[in-house]
Protein backbone atom coordinates (compact mmCIF):
# COMPACT_ATOMS: atom_id res chain seq x y z
CA UNK A 1 0.00 0.00 0.00
CA UNK A 2 2.77 2.14 0.83
CA UNK A 3 4.34 1.58 -2.80
CA UNK A 4 0.69 2.43 -4.03
CA UNK A 5 0.37 5.85 -2.20
CA UNK A 6 4.06 6.58 -3.67
CA UNK A 7 2.85 6.00 -6.83
CA UNK A 8 -0.36 8.48 -6.23
CA UNK A 9 1.67 11.35 -4.87
CA UNK A 10 4.18 9.89 -8.05
CA UNK A 11 1.21 10.86 -10.34
CA UNK A 12 0.52 13.70 -8.48
CA UNK A 13 3.44 15.60 -8.70
CA UNK A 14 4.07 14.46 -12.46
CA UNK A 15 0.81 15.02 -13.08
CA UNK A 16 1.49 17.33 -15.98
CA UNK A 17 4.57 15.08 -17.18
CA UNK A 18 2.37 12.12 -16.95
CA UNK A 19 -0.49 13.14 -18.86
CA UNK A 20 1.70 14.59 -21.65
CA UNK A 21 3.17 11.16 -22.06
CA UNK A 22 0.07 9.48 -21.81
CA UNK A 23 -1.86 11.93 -24.52
CA UNK A 24 -1.76 9.56 -27.15
CA UNK A 25 -2.57 6.77 -25.12
CA UNK A 26 -5.72 5.35 -24.99
CA UNK A 27 -7.53 4.94 -21.77
CA UNK A 28 -10.64 2.43 -22.03
CA UNK A 29 -13.88 2.50 -20.61
CA UNK A 30 -14.35 0.65 -18.25
CA UNK A 31 -16.37 -2.62 -18.85
CA UNK A 32 -19.95 -2.25 -17.94
CA UNK A 33 -20.44 1.57 -18.98
CA UNK A 34 -22.23 2.49 -22.44
CA UNK A 35 -20.05 2.98 -25.24
CA UNK A 36 -22.07 3.16 -29.23
CA UNK A 37 -20.66 4.46 -32.08
CA UNK A 38 -22.17 7.95 -33.27
CA UNK A 39 -22.88 6.76 -36.45
CA UNK A 40 -23.46 10.97 -37.42
CA UNK A 41 -19.84 11.55 -36.19
CA UNK A 42 -18.30 8.11 -36.50
CA UNK A 43 -17.02 9.02 -33.22
CA UNK A 44 -17.39 6.46 -30.13
CA UNK A 45 -19.10 7.70 -27.22
CA UNK A 46 -19.44 6.54 -23.52
CA UNK A 47 -21.33 7.19 -20.82
CA UNK A 48 -20.40 6.19 -17.56
CA UNK A 49 -22.52 4.84 -14.59
CA UNK A 50 -23.99 7.97 -12.95
CA UNK A 51 -21.97 7.21 -9.93
CA UNK A 52 -18.51 7.22 -11.15
CA UNK A 53 -19.68 10.61 -13.23
CA UNK A 54 -21.01 12.45 -10.19
CA UNK A 55 -17.72 11.25 -8.55
CA UNK A 56 -15.52 12.56 -11.10
CA UNK A 57 -17.48 14.90 -13.53
CA UNK A 58 -16.32 12.77 -16.71
CA UNK A 59 -19.76 12.12 -18.84
CA UNK A 60 -20.86 10.57 -21.98
CA UNK A 61 -19.98 14.29 -23.67
CA UNK A 62 -16.50 14.97 -22.26
CA UNK A 63 -15.45 11.37 -22.89
CA UNK A 64 -16.61 11.88 -27.39
CA UNK A 65 -13.12 11.33 -28.67
CA UNK A 66 -12.04 11.30 -32.20
CA UNK A 67 -10.78 8.04 -32.66
CA UNK A 68 -10.53 6.21 -29.88
CA UNK A 69 -12.66 5.62 -27.23
CA UNK A 70 -10.47 7.66 -24.68
CA UNK A 71 -10.61 10.45 -22.42
CA UNK A 72 -8.31 13.43 -23.27
CA UNK A 73 -5.64 13.91 -21.25
CA UNK A 74 -7.20 17.46 -19.69
CA UNK A 75 -10.26 15.61 -19.13
CA UNK A 76 -8.16 13.35 -17.18
CA UNK A 77 -6.42 15.88 -15.11
CA UNK A 78 -9.57 17.36 -13.87
CA UNK A 79 -10.95 14.00 -13.07
CA UNK A 80 -8.14 13.15 -11.09
CA UNK A 81 -8.35 16.70 -9.51
CA UNK A 82 -12.12 16.56 -8.67
CA UNK A 83 -11.48 12.77 -7.01
CA UNK A 84 -8.76 14.64 -4.71
CA UNK A 85 -10.68 17.29 -3.95
CA UNK A 86 -13.80 15.24 -3.12
CA UNK A 87 -13.69 13.61 0.59
CA UNK A 88 -14.93 9.74 -1.40
CA UNK A 89 -13.86 7.03 0.90
CA UNK A 90 -10.53 6.31 0.95
CA UNK A 91 -11.60 2.53 -0.65
CA UNK A 92 -12.92 4.16 -3.36
CA UNK A 93 -10.72 6.46 -3.74
CA UNK A 94 -7.89 3.26 -3.72
CA UNK A 95 -9.85 1.57 -6.20
CA UNK A 96 -10.42 4.48 -8.75
CA UNK A 97 -6.76 5.73 -8.26
CA UNK A 98 -5.43 1.94 -9.02
CA UNK A 99 -7.98 1.88 -12.01
CA UNK A 100 -6.25 4.97 -13.61
CA UNK A 101 -3.70 4.54 -12.40
CA UNK A 102 -3.31 1.01 -14.06
CA UNK A 103 -4.20 3.04 -17.39
CA UNK A 104 -1.65 5.61 -17.33
CA UNK A 105 1.20 2.64 -16.78
CA UNK A 106 0.25 0.19 -18.90
CA UNK A 107 -0.87 1.89 -21.55
CA UNK A 108 -4.58 1.11 -20.45
CA UNK A 109 -4.30 -2.02 -19.87
CA UNK A 110 -6.28 -2.61 -16.62
CA UNK A 111 -6.04 -5.26 -14.58
CA UNK A 112 -9.03 -7.85 -13.91
CA UNK A 113 -9.07 -7.23 -10.61
CA UNK A 114 -9.30 -3.33 -11.03
CA UNK A 115 -12.54 -4.72 -13.98
CA UNK A 116 -14.16 -6.42 -11.17
CA UNK A 117 -13.73 -3.90 -8.43
CA UNK A 118 -15.04 -1.36 -10.49
CA UNK A 119 -17.88 -3.03 -12.15
CA UNK A 120 -19.02 -3.99 -8.44
CA UNK A 121 -19.17 -0.34 -8.08
CA UNK A 122 -21.57 -0.17 -11.42
CA UNK A 123 -25.89 -0.75 -11.80
CA UNK A 124 -25.81 -2.83 -14.68
CA UNK A 125 -27.33 -1.93 -18.01
CA UNK A 126 -30.74 -4.07 -17.14
CA UNK A 127 -31.21 -2.08 -13.76
CA UNK A 128 -30.52 0.81 -15.09
CA UNK A 129 -33.44 0.07 -17.73
CA UNK A 130 -35.60 -0.80 -15.06
CA UNK A 131 -35.36 2.70 -12.99
CA UNK A 132 -35.49 4.50 -16.63
CA UNK A 133 -38.76 2.70 -17.45
CA UNK A 134 -40.23 3.22 -13.90
CA UNK A 135 -38.94 7.04 -14.37
CA UNK A 136 -40.89 7.15 -17.05
CA UNK A 137 -44.44 5.30 -16.74
CA UNK A 138 -44.45 7.41 -13.22
CA UNK A 139 -47.78 9.51 -13.46
CA UNK A 140 -45.88 11.90 -10.55
CA UNK A 141 -42.44 12.39 -13.20
CA UNK A 142 -42.81 16.12 -14.39
CA UNK A 143 -42.01 15.96 -18.36
CA UNK A 144 -38.55 17.08 -18.14
CA UNK A 145 -37.88 13.85 -16.07
CA UNK A 146 -39.62 11.95 -19.12
CA UNK A 147 -37.64 13.35 -21.69
CA UNK A 148 -34.49 12.52 -19.38
CA UNK A 149 -35.29 8.74 -19.06
CA UNK A 150 -35.98 8.39 -22.70
CA UNK A 151 -32.73 10.04 -23.94
CA UNK A 152 -31.20 7.88 -21.54
CA UNK A 153 -32.96 4.89 -23.13
CA UNK A 154 -32.10 6.06 -26.38
CA UNK A 155 -28.57 5.62 -25.16
CA UNK A 156 -28.89 2.25 -24.02
CA UNK A 157 -31.08 0.44 -26.67
CA UNK A 158 -28.62 0.95 -29.09
CA UNK A 159 -27.04 -2.13 -27.88
CA UNK A 160 -28.99 -5.52 -29.27
CA UNK A 161 -29.25 -7.10 -25.75
CA UNK A 162 -30.82 -3.42 -24.16
CA UNK A 163 -33.24 -3.49 -26.95
CA UNK A 164 -34.88 -6.76 -25.98
CA UNK A 165 -34.82 -6.07 -22.55
CA UNK A 166 -36.63 -3.17 -23.17
CA UNK A 167 -39.26 -5.58 -24.64
CA UNK A 168 -39.54 -7.62 -21.06
CA UNK A 169 -39.49 -4.87 -18.78
CA UNK A 170 -42.54 -3.67 -20.92
CA UNK A 171 -41.15 -0.47 -21.93
CA UNK A 172 -41.18 -1.11 -25.65
CA UNK A 173 -44.61 -1.12 -25.37
CA UNK A 174 -45.36 1.68 -23.50
CA UNK A 175 -42.75 3.73 -25.61
CA UNK A 176 -44.89 2.61 -28.94
CA UNK A 177 -48.01 3.92 -26.87
CA UNK A 178 -46.46 7.37 -26.44
CA UNK A 179 -46.51 7.73 -30.06
CA UNK A 180 -49.57 9.52 -29.84
CA UNK A 181 -49.23 11.08 -26.62
CA UNK A 182 -50.59 14.89 -26.52
CA UNK A 183 -47.01 16.34 -25.56
CA UNK A 184 -44.96 16.87 -29.42
CA UNK A 185 -41.69 16.69 -26.81
CA UNK A 186 -42.32 12.97 -25.64
CA UNK A 187 -43.76 12.09 -29.04
CA UNK A 188 -40.36 13.00 -30.82
CA UNK A 189 -38.51 10.91 -27.99
CA UNK A 190 -40.28 8.53 -28.09
CA UNK A 191 -39.68 7.83 -31.58
CA UNK A 192 -35.51 8.82 -31.20
CA UNK A 193 -35.85 5.42 -28.29
CA UNK A 194 -37.86 3.23 -30.74
CA UNK A 195 -35.95 4.00 -34.22
CA UNK A 196 -32.32 2.94 -32.50
CA UNK A 197 -33.95 0.18 -30.21
CA UNK A 198 -35.91 -1.56 -34.01
CA UNK A 199 -32.23 -0.67 -35.86
CA UNK A 200 -30.45 -3.75 -36.99
CA UNK A 201 -32.70 -5.77 -34.05
CA UNK A 202 -35.41 -8.35 -36.08
CA UNK A 203 -36.79 -8.99 -32.69
CA UNK A 204 -37.36 -5.90 -32.13
CA UNK A 205 -38.63 -5.01 -35.07
CA UNK A 206 -41.22 -7.47 -35.06
CA UNK A 207 -42.38 -6.80 -31.70
CA UNK A 208 -42.76 -3.42 -32.82
CA UNK A 209 -44.71 -4.49 -35.52
CA UNK A 210 -47.04 -6.47 -33.28
CA UNK A 211 -47.22 -3.23 -30.94
CA UNK A 212 -48.98 -1.39 -33.32
CA UNK A 213 -45.65 1.15 -34.52
CA UNK A 214 -46.21 0.91 -38.03
CA UNK A 215 -49.59 2.52 -37.94
CA UNK A 216 -48.92 4.82 -35.45
CA UNK A 217 -45.42 6.34 -37.04
CA UNK A 218 -47.43 6.79 -40.25
CA UNK A 219 -50.34 8.37 -38.69
CA UNK A 220 -47.12 11.26 -37.37
CA UNK A 221 -45.92 11.35 -40.89
CA UNK A 222 -49.18 11.79 -42.63
CA UNK A 223 -50.63 14.31 -40.00
CA UNK A 224 -49.65 17.94 -38.95
CA UNK A 225 -47.33 17.61 -36.46
CA UNK A 226 -43.65 19.52 -35.27
CA UNK A 227 -41.22 19.16 -37.81
CA UNK A 228 -38.68 17.68 -35.39
CA UNK A 229 -41.79 15.31 -34.43
CA UNK A 230 -41.84 14.39 -38.30
CA UNK A 231 -38.12 14.11 -38.25
CA UNK A 232 -37.86 11.63 -35.55
CA UNK A 233 -40.90 9.60 -36.56
CA UNK A 234 -39.24 9.16 -40.28
CA UNK A 235 -36.01 7.74 -38.65
CA UNK A 236 -37.91 5.55 -36.60
CA UNK A 237 -39.95 4.02 -39.69
CA UNK A 238 -36.70 4.02 -42.13
CA UNK A 239 -35.25 1.79 -39.18
CA UNK A 240 -38.45 -0.34 -38.45
CA UNK A 241 -38.63 -1.21 -42.46
CA UNK A 242 -35.06 -1.85 -42.66
CA UNK A 243 -34.46 -5.19 -44.06
CA UNK A 244 -38.04 -6.74 -42.99
CA UNK A 245 -40.01 -7.32 -45.99
CA UNK A 246 -42.80 -7.89 -43.56
CA UNK A 247 -43.32 -4.73 -42.57
CA UNK A 248 -42.73 -3.20 -45.80
CA UNK A 249 -45.45 -4.97 -47.35
CA UNK A 250 -48.06 -3.69 -44.28
CA UNK A 251 -46.26 -0.24 -45.06
CA UNK A 252 -47.52 -0.18 -48.54
CA UNK A 253 -50.62 -1.66 -47.78
CA UNK A 254 -51.50 0.51 -45.37
CA UNK A 255 -50.70 3.48 -48.16
CA UNK A 256 -47.53 4.31 -46.41
CA UNK A 257 -46.24 5.56 -49.96
CA UNK A 258 -48.95 7.46 -49.83
CA UNK A 259 -48.15 9.48 -46.82
CA UNK A 260 -44.54 9.93 -47.72
CA UNK A 261 -45.19 11.12 -51.23
CA UNK A 262 -47.29 13.80 -49.37
CA UNK A 263 -44.54 14.77 -47.07
CA UNK A 264 -42.25 15.38 -49.28
CA UNK A 265 -44.75 17.55 -51.05
CA UNK A 266 -45.50 19.61 -48.46
CA UNK A 267 -44.22 22.76 -47.43
CA UNK A 268 -42.21 23.56 -44.55
CA UNK A 269 -40.81 19.59 -44.97
CA UNK A 270 -37.55 20.51 -47.60
CA UNK A 271 -35.44 19.11 -44.85
CA UNK A 272 -37.16 15.88 -44.82
CA UNK A 273 -37.21 15.45 -48.65
CA UNK A 274 -33.71 13.69 -48.73
CA UNK A 275 -34.26 11.42 -45.92
CA UNK A 276 -37.58 10.15 -47.84
CA UNK A 277 -36.11 9.35 -50.89
CA UNK A 278 -33.03 7.80 -48.88
CA UNK A 279 -35.23 5.39 -47.24
CA UNK A 280 -37.03 4.38 -50.22
CA UNK A 281 -33.65 4.26 -52.74
CA UNK A 282 -32.57 1.78 -49.84
CA UNK A 283 -35.74 -0.32 -49.87
CA UNK A 284 -35.24 -0.95 -53.70
CA UNK A 285 -31.49 -1.19 -53.53
CA UNK A 286 -32.29 -3.85 -50.27
CA UNK A 287 -34.63 -5.73 -52.67
CA UNK A 288 -31.93 -6.18 -55.83
CA UNK A 289 -28.79 -6.80 -53.47
CA UNK A 290 -30.60 -9.76 -52.22
CA UNK A 291 -28.44 -12.28 -53.72
CA UNK A 292 -25.07 -11.14 -52.36
CA UNK A 293 -25.70 -13.19 -49.06
CA UNK A 294 -27.50 -16.11 -49.35
CA UNK A 295 -28.59 -17.43 -46.32
CA UNK A 296 -31.45 -20.26 -44.15
CA UNK A 297 -33.79 -17.59 -44.82
CA UNK A 298 -33.00 -16.42 -48.20
CA UNK A 299 -36.53 -17.96 -50.43
CA UNK A 300 -38.77 -16.59 -47.26
CA UNK A 301 -37.22 -13.70 -47.60
CA UNK A 302 -37.19 -13.68 -51.66
CA UNK A 303 -41.08 -14.56 -51.06
CA UNK A 304 -41.71 -11.71 -48.84
CA UNK A 305 -39.75 -8.92 -50.87
CA UNK A 306 -41.14 -10.03 -54.39
CA UNK A 307 -44.49 -9.21 -52.48
CA UNK A 308 -42.76 -5.26 -52.13
CA UNK A 309 -43.99 -3.80 -55.44
CA UNK A 310 -42.51 -0.78 -54.62
CA UNK A 311 -41.09 0.66 -58.31
CA UNK A 312 -44.58 0.36 -60.36
CA UNK A 313 -46.32 2.32 -57.52
CA UNK A 314 -43.25 4.88 -57.48
CA UNK A 315 -43.79 6.00 -61.14
CA UNK A 316 -47.84 5.33 -60.47
CA UNK A 317 -47.31 7.94 -57.74
CA UNK A 318 -45.50 10.23 -59.41
CA UNK A 319 -42.09 9.88 -58.07
CA UNK A 320 -40.76 10.11 -61.79
CA UNK A 321 -40.51 13.78 -61.41
CA UNK A 322 -39.96 14.01 -57.85
CA UNK A 323 -37.02 13.21 -57.75
CA UNK A 324 -35.12 15.29 -60.11
CA UNK A 325 -36.27 17.93 -58.16
CA UNK A 326 -33.66 17.02 -55.45
CA UNK A 327 -30.83 17.71 -58.44
CA UNK A 328 -31.66 21.20 -58.10
CA UNK A 329 -30.01 21.64 -54.60
CA UNK A 330 -26.77 22.93 -54.82
CA UNK A 331 -25.55 20.40 -52.41
CA UNK A 332 -23.13 17.58 -53.95
CA UNK A 333 -24.26 14.88 -51.62
CA UNK A 334 -28.27 15.74 -52.30
CA UNK A 335 -27.15 15.58 -56.00
CA UNK A 336 -25.50 12.44 -55.52
CA UNK A 337 -28.42 10.89 -53.81
CA UNK A 338 -30.84 11.97 -56.63
CA UNK A 339 -28.88 10.63 -59.15
CA UNK A 340 -28.65 7.27 -57.73
CA UNK A 341 -32.40 7.39 -57.16
CA UNK A 342 -32.53 8.08 -60.66
CA UNK A 343 -30.85 5.34 -61.75
CA UNK A 344 -32.88 3.03 -59.67
CA UNK A 345 -36.65 3.96 -61.12
CA UNK A 346 -35.04 4.60 -63.89
CA UNK A 347 -36.51 1.19 -65.87
CA UNK A 348 -40.42 2.16 -64.75
CA UNK A 349 -39.57 6.25 -65.48
CA UNK A 350 -37.17 6.18 -68.57
CA UNK A 351 -40.46 7.05 -70.92
CA UNK A 352 -40.90 10.20 -69.21
CA UNK A 353 -37.76 11.33 -68.89
CA UNK A 354 -36.78 10.88 -72.05
CA UNK A 355 -39.78 13.40 -73.18
CA UNK A 356 -38.49 15.71 -70.27
CA UNK A 357 -36.05 18.04 -72.08
CA UNK A 358 -35.65 20.43 -69.00
CA UNK A 359 -34.08 16.70 -67.31
CA UNK A 360 -31.33 16.39 -69.97
CA UNK A 361 -30.12 20.11 -70.46
CA UNK A 362 -29.95 20.42 -66.87
CA UNK A 363 -28.08 17.19 -66.41
CA UNK A 364 -25.42 18.74 -69.45
CA UNK A 365 -24.78 21.59 -67.93
CA UNK A 366 -23.77 19.69 -64.21
CA UNK A 367 -22.27 17.30 -66.21
CA UNK A 368 -19.86 20.23 -67.37
CA UNK A 369 -19.54 21.75 -63.97
CA UNK A 370 -18.14 18.03 -62.65
CA UNK A 371 -15.85 17.59 -65.58
CA UNK A 372 -13.95 20.38 -64.84
CA UNK A 373 -14.13 19.67 -61.28
CA UNK A 374 -13.25 16.11 -61.43
CA UNK A 375 -9.70 17.64 -63.48
CA UNK A 376 -9.18 19.93 -61.10
CA UNK A 377 -9.33 16.76 -58.38
CA UNK A 378 -6.78 14.44 -60.37
CA UNK A 379 -4.63 17.06 -61.11
CA UNK A 380 -4.22 17.37 -57.61
CA UNK A 381 -3.54 13.69 -57.50
CA UNK A 382 -6.81 11.94 -57.26
CA UNK A 383 -7.49 9.40 -59.53
CA UNK A 384 -10.94 8.17 -58.13
CA UNK A 385 -11.88 11.36 -56.13
CA UNK A 386 -15.56 12.43 -55.72
CA UNK A 387 -16.54 14.73 -58.27
CA UNK A 388 -14.98 12.04 -60.51
CA UNK A 389 -17.30 9.37 -59.67
CA UNK A 390 -20.42 12.42 -59.25
CA UNK A 391 -19.78 12.96 -62.86
CA UNK A 392 -19.69 8.99 -63.99
CA UNK A 393 -23.19 9.18 -62.63
CA UNK A 394 -24.34 12.26 -64.45
CA UNK A 395 -22.76 10.68 -67.57
CA UNK A 396 -24.55 7.19 -66.82
CA UNK A 397 -28.48 8.72 -66.66
CA UNK A 398 -27.48 11.02 -69.66
CA UNK A 399 -26.64 7.44 -71.54
CA UNK A 400 -29.84 6.16 -70.17
CA UNK A 401 -32.03 8.74 -71.91
CA UNK A 402 -30.41 8.54 -75.50
C1 LIG B 1 -46.98 1.74 -15.80
O1 LIG B 1 -47.81 2.22 -14.78
C2 LIG B 1 -49.10 1.61 -14.74
C3 LIG B 1 -49.95 2.33 -13.71
O2 LIG B 1 -49.22 2.63 -12.59
C4 LIG B 1 -48.93 0.12 -14.43
O3 LIG B 1 -50.18 -0.52 -14.41
C5 LIG B 1 -48.06 -0.49 -15.52
O4 LIG B 1 -47.81 -1.84 -15.24
C6 LIG B 1 -46.75 0.25 -15.64
N1 LIG B 1 -46.05 -0.26 -16.81
C7 LIG B 1 -44.75 -0.56 -16.79
C8 LIG B 1 -44.18 -1.09 -18.02
O5 LIG B 1 -44.05 -0.41 -15.81
C1 LIG C 1 -53.44 6.86 -28.43
O1 LIG C 1 -53.97 5.74 -29.15
C2 LIG C 1 -54.56 4.77 -28.31
C3 LIG C 1 -54.97 3.59 -29.19
O2 LIG C 1 -54.86 3.85 -30.55
C4 LIG C 1 -55.73 5.36 -27.58
O3 LIG C 1 -56.30 4.40 -26.73
C5 LIG C 1 -55.25 6.56 -26.77
O4 LIG C 1 -56.34 7.20 -26.13
C6 LIG C 1 -54.54 7.56 -27.66
N1 LIG C 1 -53.98 8.61 -26.84
C7 LIG C 1 -54.09 9.91 -27.12
C8 LIG C 1 -53.47 10.88 -26.17
O5 LIG C 1 -54.66 10.31 -28.10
Amino acid sequence: LNLFFFFIRFVHMNLIVWINLTVHAVIPVPAGSHVRLNLQTGEREAKLPDSIQETTGLNRKKVTAKDSNSFSAQELKEALKKLKEEAISLADEVKTFSFYFHCLIQLCRPSQSDLEDLSAMMETDFQVMTRLVQQFNNSQASLEEKVTALLDLEYLVHQVDNAQDLISLGGLQLIINTLNSSEPILQEHAAFVLGSAVSSNPRVQVEAMEGGALQKLLLLLGTDQPLPVKKKALFALASLLRHFPFAQQHFLKLGGLQVLTALFRSRGSESLRVRVVTLLYDMIIEKSGLDAVPDASHEERLRQYSQVALLPLLSEQGWCNLVPELLASPEHDMREKALRSILVIMTPCRDFYRQDSGLASFLTSIQEQYTALAESEREHGEDDGYFGELLALVESVLGKLR
